[in-house]
């Protein structure tokens, strides 16, 4: 198969290479899915410049992406074969990932593809939108809430902006750092856009709750953001965590104690098999009917598997970025 792949970690022109391997072949519950589209995402860069260990002498980046399943190993019913799919997790834990022609993996985490959806939306399912509803909904129901979504015109925070809306809340936030960025925030239905670069965003928070705060936060960066968590936090809220700028932070103990908030860290490879087998099939429902909208922001063929990983790296775009097996 073709495949993009490195054998160390390193700068991304310095340790991908593309070229052929060998066809992976499903075992039991299994399946193979012949990718369309490959997503990439921050983890993806991070692994590859060494952040976490390497999975095998050889990986093939990428844990989320888009196809067909070709065929079934044993245990798996025939039936799945032909079937539009999303991957989940493919290189989490495991070396072969989707930037490649094939993926094998375990049958659970090869999500139907509603008919409306393209591969390309479909390879933003598996870390963007699921990340997104994981931390709208890891408290409970979120209707009638006031959520605060940080980094509302980011890829995940975009899907959760659209999450909260659909969900019920009762009054979405976002903050963003830049009139572009607003704008892309208010078309995915926040209420309340603040750019958290020139404005105070716990004033605005307080003048807009009457003094309460939010219910529920989703925080792309608690390292920074944890400082205000006390001026934003409405009594007994949550905060989801789901990504830091740095590897440790401090935040206030004691008006955060007063206020009962909760913080719960979550990765997204690591959800209970129930959680994520509940969370794709409401997903899947909204986007079957056509109520997300998905954003890719640029798109690159499997042999500039290196650009796309610079240009997520570089953290300038807004949106997802796919290459295109
Ligand atoms: N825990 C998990 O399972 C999980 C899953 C997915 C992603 N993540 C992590 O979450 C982070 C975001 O991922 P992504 O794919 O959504 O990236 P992205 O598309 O680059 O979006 C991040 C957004 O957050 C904004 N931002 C950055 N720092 C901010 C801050 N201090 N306050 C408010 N907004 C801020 C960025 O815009 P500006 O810089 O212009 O403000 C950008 O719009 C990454 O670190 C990623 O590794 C974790």
């Amino acid at each position: 198969m073709r495949a993009a792949w490195y054998e160390r970690t390193g700068p991304a022109r310095d340790v991908i290479r593309t070229g052929t391997l060998p066809d992976p072949e499903p075992g039991p519950g299994e399946v193979r899915v012949r990718l369309a589209v490959s997503g990439v995402n921050p983890s993806d860069w991070k692994a590859r410049s060494g952040v976490r260990p390497m999975a095998g002498p050889i990986v093939v980046p990428h844990s989320d992406g888009a196809g067909v399943v070709d065929r079934v190993g044993p245990g798996v019913s025939a039936r799945r074969e032909g079937e539009r799919v999303w991957v989940l997790n493919g290189q989490w834990g495991r070396p072969l990932g989707t930037a490649a022609e094939y993926v094998v993996l375990p049958e659970d985490l090869v999500a139907p593809l509603p008919d409306v959806c393209s591969f390309e939306e479909g390879a933003c399912f598996g870390i963007p939108a699921l990340t997104a509803w994981r931390a709208v909904t890891v408290d409970g129901s979120v209707e009638g809430r006031t959520v605060l979504v940080t980094g509302g015109a980011g890829s995940v925070g975009h899907y959760a902006v659209q999450f909260a809306k659909l969900l019920g809340a009762a009054k979405v936030f976002a903050t963003v750092s830049s009139a572009t960025k607003a704008e892309h925030a208010r078309n995915a239905g926040a209420d309340v856009v603040i750019d958290y670069r020139s404005e105070d965003v716990a004033a605005r928070i307080a003048a807009e709750t009457g003094g309460r705060g939010v219910d529920r936060i989703v925080e792309v960066d608690i390292a920074t953001n944890g400082r205000l968590l006390p001026r934003l936090i409405a009594k007994d809220g949550l905060c989801a965590v789901y990504g830091s700028a740095k590897p440790e932070f401090s935040l206030e103990f004691v008006p955060l104690i007063v206020s009962g908030a909760a913080i719960r860290f979550f990765i997204v490879y690591e959800l209970e098999a129930k959680a994520r087998r509940d969370a794709i099939a409401r997903m899947n429902d909204f986007f079957a009917r056509g109520l997300v909208r998905h954003t890719i922001a640029a798109r690159f063929p499997l042999e500039d598997c290196a650009a796309a990983h610079e240009a997520v790296e570089g953290g300038r775009l807004m949106g997802n970025v796919v290459l295109t097996i």
